[in-house]
């Protein structure tokens, strides 16, 4: 019983780190666009020097779960969520890029 028990915390500590250690290593699609789908690679941002606490943050993107933040390009040009940075002084303008996160299948 007590085997068990050790067991399940074990493999749950572990997936809770895998759960952690992952996603910056992790690619996130939004494609509900028409100008295409927008790829996220966290490892590229990762390797562009972004924390977690740059984008996982109260006004950025509160939780680490895909799916609960609605990005809209009105909150990107005004400065919000991935606009934040792709404002042409941390990274790229979005203005000016749309086919750098948009590609066209
Ligand atoms: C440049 C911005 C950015 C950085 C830096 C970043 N993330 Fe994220 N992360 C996101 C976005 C955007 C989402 C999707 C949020 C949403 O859709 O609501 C996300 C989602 C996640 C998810 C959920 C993935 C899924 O499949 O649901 C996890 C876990 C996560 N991030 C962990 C991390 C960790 C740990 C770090 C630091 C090593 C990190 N993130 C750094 C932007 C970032
Ligand atoms: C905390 C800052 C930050 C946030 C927030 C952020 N990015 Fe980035 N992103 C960067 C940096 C820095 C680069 C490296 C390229 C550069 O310097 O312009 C980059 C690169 C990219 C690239 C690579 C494009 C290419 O041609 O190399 C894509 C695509 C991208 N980001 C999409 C997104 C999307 C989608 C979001 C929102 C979900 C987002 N980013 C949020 C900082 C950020
Ligand atoms: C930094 C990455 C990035 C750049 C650059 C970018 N977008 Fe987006 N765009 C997104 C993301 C992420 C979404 C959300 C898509 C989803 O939820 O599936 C989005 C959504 C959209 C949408 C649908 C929602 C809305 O707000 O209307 C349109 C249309 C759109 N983009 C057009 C453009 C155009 C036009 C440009 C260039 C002037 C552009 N985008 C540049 C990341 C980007």
């Amino acid at each position: 019983m007590q085997k068990l028990a050790f067991l399940i915390v074990t493999v749950l500590f572990l997936s809770t780190r895998m759960a952690l250690a992952v996603p910056a290593e992790k690619t996130l699609e939004f494609s509900k666009s028409p100008m295409g789908v927008v790829t996220f690679d966290g490892a590229l941002h990762r390797e562009a020097g972004q924390k977690c606490k740059g984008c996982h943050n109260e006004a950025t993107f509160p939780r680490m779960k895909q799916g609960t933040v609605e990005v809209t390009m009105d909150d990107i040009y005004a400065g919000k969520l991935c606009g934040v940075c792709h404002n042409g002084e941390r990274a790229f303008d979005a203005r000016s890029h749309c086919a750098r996160c948009h590609i066209k299948q």
